[in-house]
Parts: C-alpha cells; sequence; structure tokens
C-alpha cells in the first residue's frame, strides 16, 4: 500500500483531495518497530501523530509498582499520538508494538498545518475522542461494577466485538491474547484470568486455538448472562 493509500484508509483522513493526500503524503515518514519495541513513552513531550499501517500497537499506563494498565489495543489505519499535539501536554500513555509494526509519523507543524484548512478532520478527530471517551467510561463501569468473571467476559466481548471476524459457521473469532494482556486490562492477575478461561471453556463458551480465540454467533448475549452472574 503506498503512504497515500494508507492516509486515504485512515477515516479522519478520507474527505481529503487526491492532491492534499499527495502532499500530506509527502510529510509523513514510515518507520518500523519490532515486536515488543516502545514507541513512544507517558510523561514525555511529544510532537508526533503516528498511524498504524501493519501490525498492532499497545496503549497503556505502568503504575508505581510497575504493573500495567492497558487502557487499548490499536491496529492498522488507527492513529494514537494526537492527545500531545491538541493540548500540549506530555504523552498520557505508553505505546508498544506488541507484534512487528509499521507506522506513518506526521510531525507536529505539519498535523496542525492539515487540520487548520480541513473541519472535516476536526470533526473526524472529535468523533475518535468520543469514541475513546465512551470506551474509557465502559471500561471505568466494568472495573467499578463487575466481578473478576464478570471483568473477564467483558473483555472478551469488547475484543470480538473490535478485532472479531466471522467464520463460515457463523462463530466470531478474534486475536488469542495472552493471559496478562487480558489481566492487565483489567486489573487482575494472569493465574486468575487462566482459570476464568477455563471455565468459560468448560461451559462452551468459548474455543481457546493457539493462534484464535473463538466464540459462539450469539456471544453477546451468552456472556451478558455471565457478567450478570
Ligand atoms: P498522547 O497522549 O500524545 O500519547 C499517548 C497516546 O495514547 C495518546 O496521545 C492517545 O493517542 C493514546 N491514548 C491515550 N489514552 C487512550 C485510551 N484510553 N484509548 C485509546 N488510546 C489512548
Amino acid at each position: 500500500m503506498t503512504d497515500r493509500e494508507l492516509l486515504l484508509s485512515v477515516p479522519i483522513f478520507s474527505e481529503l483531495t487526491p492532491a492534499e493526500l499527495e502532499s500530506l503524503a509527502r510529510v509523513c515518514s514510515r518507520r518500523q518497530h519490532r515486536k515488543g519495541g516502545v514507541i513512544l513513552y507517558e510523561k514525555d513531550p511529544g510532537d508526533t501523530l503516528f498511524v498504524i499501517v501493519s501490525g498492532r500497537v499497545k496503549v497503556g499506563i505502568q503504575g508505581d509498582d510497575g504493573r500495567e494498565v492497558i487502557l487499548s489495543v490499536i491496529g492498522p489505519g488507527e492513529f494514537f499520538g494526537e492527545m500531545s499535539l491538541l493540548d500540549d501536554e506530555p504523552r498520557s500513555a505508553t505505546a508498544v508494538a506488541i507484534e512487528d509494526t509499521e507506522l506513518l509519523s506526521l510531525a507536529r507543524a505539519d498535523f496542525q498545518q492539515v487540520i487548520q484548512g480541513h473541519s472535516s478532520i476536526l470533526a473526524g478527530l472529535v468523533r475518535v475522542l468520543s469514541a475513546r471517551l465512551r470506551r474509557a467510561n465502559s471500561q471505568i463501569s466494568t472495573l467499578a461494577l463487575l466481578d473478576v468473571y464478570g471483568r473477564v467476559a467483558r473483555v472478551l466481548v469488547d475484543m470480538a466485538r473490535e478485532e472479531g471476524k466471522r467464520l463460515k459457521d457463523g462463530r466470531i473469532s478474534f486475536r488469542r491474547a495472552t493471559h496478562q494482556e487480558i489481566a492487565n486490562r483489567i486489573g487482575t492477575t494472569r493465574e486468575t484470568v487462566t482459570r476464568m478461561l477455563k471455565d468459560l471453556e468448560r461451559q462452551h463458551l468459548l474455543e481457546v486455538t493457539p493462534r484464535e480465540m473463538i466464540v459462539g454467533a450469539d456471544f453477546e448475549k451468552a456472556f451478558e448472562q455471565v457478567t450478570e452472574g
């Protein structure tokens, strides 16, 4: 995919004209990060926006005791690093490549120039920030209101909704997250997640293969019952 095609696939840039996309592509640069590589650190000053070309990026916050909370995992066509460009504050979280990842980066001045002339880009940014706030609200309520079993079920529902692909038999498959990743999303231990997943497998609500997790077509209803206890 060329840089221009990639930018076109990013919803906030989709209303730019071909000439505008071309000039935006000219000021972007590509960079690669190996799996496990840190792209940006929480609290650092930030002057770059990143768009994911391929791979996957984990956005998280490290507690003083070294424990990590995962806020989000994002993939191709999604962007991050916009907050520091918008409010001039340090980076709000750390971003790490969890697969070999290729990014397009856009410097602050170029980002500001492109949003100035285009209210559609600003409107798109506001939409994405609203969606992230909704998701964060849902995470807060999950953490505050559900027991650990319900939280694990909620993470699986979120992943199936956000990353799931429908199989021929109607079931939904999505990336097999590590037990540690799931634990870090919901503030529990890896061992607890392992136990809960085994339980969901025993109830035939979840199948785990080496690379994927699979849930039934009616997973939202089935897992809702789990979260209601
Ligand atoms: P910035 O603060 O510049 O650097 C860290 C980035 O992580 C931030 O911009 C956002 O792009 C992203 N980020 C922070 N919080 C969340 C969240 N709750 N969900 C998704 N992405 C986030």
